[in-house]
């Protein structure tokens, strides 16, 4: 098989910028395609928190024009640098006006009121420097709403154009929640033609991951499960009937995660290294989490990790209606997180009423991430839905035995505890209850306490699982191949 030239667009990506998962696959994920040989080149905006300097990135000759219709061309830069520790190009869109602001999407938990223009200039840029790079991509792999647009701009914009007669699209949902939906005017800045307005119209706005539903050759999500879910009128955020239509072009493929990263025995940002073999690191590292939490150190107390955005979707609302009936429990719970306001003062009045049974930071720090998924015994996750999660996936690799909600990703990877043989890796409920949460806690907390060579038993099934991104990179490589069959045709 011929090697393929991929283009990947993201609109956040590991170590440049991160607000979520989204930036961990997108920095993950090429590493394993250019190990497959394939040239993969990344693009992404330079924001303002985008280190020009630490990440040496040089300017690119010249500036990159981008139409955007009505607004006429503007002018952006083009800086380059490399994905560290690898030979992969990543180019940044840098547009002062729209991306040198401190925050990714929004602020205060509104999102900008220019986020259309923003993110249809970034996918044109994308398409444009694709043709100054004299790239040809036989694939541009775009992801979420923000780039959903580059689809639709290669079937219209772009049909005709040479330097994309052997390029397809995949677009990737990460989380169907978002779809960037806008004032139907925003048609006039796509500049794609107002007879394409069907294929991106929702309730007469234009709704950008629609579009790119309807364009892309191939759409994944980012686990099976959820490729079913997001087909049914629960998950499907009012496009189930669409992604329904299109099935036969819907793929779910598994994250991978990526354990030079999170990996006990050699992370850097953990007190104390362990693996399966000797366990007395973890003991370690609950100590001294305990201590940094200002809990009490208790060994023997079961300590429950939390880490995550602080939204509906991560199941906030089921936690803060359970969360005196957990205390209850001789429990400890070590919490870090950001986002809705009632949250984040919600969980720290909590912390003030139980002070030596929960402790949160809110806040955005990766080294806590690390420790608390190195100290904790189990791990709660008990999202309303997940396209993938890559938290429990990172507990499995800590032996910290993960509490989920039984929903995409959460369910795909986490196999759930059988009392009788210890098999399994950690504990799920279904039921999107308060009733269901506390129980589940309860039996794992139970299991804890009464059946410790149960609980180091699955601690061990957990350790030995593998969510490795060479796995999914050969599974996207096929579905590539896949694409660029299929624009032959
Ligand atoms: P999502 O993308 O929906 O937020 P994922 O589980 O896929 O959920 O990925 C979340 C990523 O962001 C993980 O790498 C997690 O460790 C990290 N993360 C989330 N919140 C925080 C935080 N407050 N501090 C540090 N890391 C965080
Ligand atoms: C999204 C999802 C999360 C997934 C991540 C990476 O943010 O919410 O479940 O793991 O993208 O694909």
């Amino acid at each position: 098989m011929s090697k393929l030239n991929i283009l990947i667009a993201a609109s956040e990506i590991v170590p440049f910028a991160k607000t979520g998962g989204l930036a961990d696959v997108a920095g993950a994920l090429p590493k394993a395609l250019r190990a497959l040989g394939h040239d993969v080149r990344l693009v992404m905006p330079r924001y303002y928190l985008v280190d020009r300097e630490k990440y040496g990135l040089k300017r690119l000759e010249g500036s990159l024009g981008v139409p955007m219709g009505v607004m006429g061309e503007l002018w952006a830069g083009v800086y380059e640098g490399l994905l560290p520790q690898t030979d992969i190009p990543v180019y940044f869109i840098d547009y002062e006006e729209y991306f040198g602001r401190s925050d990714l999407y929004d602020t205060n938990g509104e999102g900008f009121a220019d986020n259309d223009n923003r993110f249809i200039f970034f996918s044109r840029a994308v398409m444009q420097l694709s043709k100054k790079l004299h790239f040809h991509p036989d694939v541009i792999h775009a992801n979420d709403w923000h780039t959903a647009a580059i689809p639709v701009m290669l079937n219209t914009l772009y049909k005709h154009d040479r330097d994309f007669s052997a390029t397809g699209t995949l677009l990737t949902i990460h989380n169907l929640q978002h779809q960037g939906k806008f004032y139907k005017g925003v048609m006039d800045v796509l500049a794609i033609g107002w007879e394409h307005f069907y294929d991106l119209e929702d309730n007469g706005s234009v709704n950008l991951l629609k579009g790119g539903i309807v364009h892309a050759d191939a759409v994944s999500t980012v686990s099976r499960k959820y490729a079913q879910e997001i087909c049914t009128a629960e998950f499907g955020w009012g496009l189930e009937g669409l992604i329904g239509k299109y099935s036969y072009k819907l793929h779910g493929i598994l994250n991978g995660v990526d354990y030079d990263e999170w990996s006990p025995a050699i992370d850097p940002f953990i007190p104390n290294h362990f693996d399966v073999e000797d366990m007395s690191g973890k003991v370690l590292c609950k100590r001294a989490l305990q201590e940094t939490f200002h809990l009490s150190q208790r060994p023997e107390v079961p300590l429950i990790g939390l880490v995550g955005r602080l939204a509906e979707q991560k199941g906030i609302a089921l936690l803060s209606a359970s969360i005196h009936k957990l205390l209850e429990m001789d429990i400890q719970i070590v919490m870090l997180g950001a986002g809705e306001k009632w949250a984040e003062s919600f969980f720290s009045h909590i912390a003030a009423i139980y002070p030596d049974k929960f402790s949160c930071f809110i806040g955005y720090r990766n080294d806590l991430a690390h420790q608390i998924e190195a100290a904790s015994d189990l791990f709660l996750m008990p999202s309303l839905f997940e396209p993938c999660g890559l938290n429990q996936i990172y507990s499995l690799r800590y032996g910290t035995l993960p509490i989920v909600r039984a929903t995409g990703g959460l369910d795909d990877t986490i196999e759930n505890y059988q009392n009788d043989s210890s098999n399994g890796t950690g504990f799920k409920f279904y039921d999107a209850t308060a009733d269901a949460l506390i129980n589940t806690v309860g039996w794992a907390v139970h299991t804890w306490y009464n059946d410790p060579n149960g609980f180091r038993q699955m601690q061990h099934n957990a350790m030995s699982r593998r969510f490795d991104w060479d796995v999914a990179g050969r599974e996207y490589e096929a579905l590539y191949y896949t694409i660029k069959e299929g624009r032959k045709g």
